[in-house]
């Protein structure tokens, strides 16, 4: 009955549970662990440009698509949010915005990967979009967007959580010319 075998079991089985439990609480740890994470994100300037999607897109024939270009400024203090649980920050700049047709849109300007506490605090200046600015009508007329930084807590343990910040005053597209916020 108690063979090795047995016993060998048994202290597996527990050590098992012991090491599901642990992981448990890490993943719920990150709950109560108060953060402070601050962030801002300013748009210095909107220029919108027309024309055409790049070849691969199957609207590549129109011509007139305005895409908007956006120049950002980022002040946000992120450190907080890393502690022992946290692998890695993904964070995000979205400018959100209503139109007409369309009552929430949200568009990411921009992404980042942040692997450290030490680049958590980001104090960029001339950040351009990383990707097109363009509304589903294809037209930037009378939009008034704001803009927010958002971010995903990525962990060693447990789930993603998000999470952002403020939104900004809302911004003209495009910023009527000789305006620099
Ligand atoms: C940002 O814009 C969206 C869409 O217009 C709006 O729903 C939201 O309330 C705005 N946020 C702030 C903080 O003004």
């Amino acid at each position: 009955m108690n063979s090795l075998q047995n016993r060998a079991n048994a202290v597996m089985a527990f050590s098992i549970s012991a090491i599901f439990c642990l992981l448990g609480a890490i993943a719920l740890s990150a709950f109560i662990i108060p953060t402070s994470p601050n962030g801002l994100v300013a748009v210095n300037s909107i220029k919108v440009v027309t024309g055409r999607y790049d070849k691969t897109w199957f609207d590549y024939k129109t011509r007139d698509n305005q895409f908007a270009n956006t120049v950002m400024q980022i002040d946000a203090d992120l450190s907080s949010l890393f502690h022992w649980n946290t692998k890695q920050l993904f964070i995000y700049a979205v400018a959100e915005y209503s139109t007409p047709t369309h009552s929430k849109n949200q568009i990411v300007l921009w992404d980042s990967i942040i692997k450290r506490k030490s680049d958590a605090v980001i104090r960029k200046k001339g950040i351009k979009n990383k990707y097109s600015v363009i509304d589903v009508n294809k037209k930037w007329t009378d939009i008034h967007a704001n803009v927010s930084l958002h971010w995903n807590i990525v962990p060693y343990v447990g789930f993603m959580t998000y999470g952002h910040s403020q939104a900004s005053e809302p911004y003209a597209f495009p910023l009527p010319s000789g305006i620099q916020t």
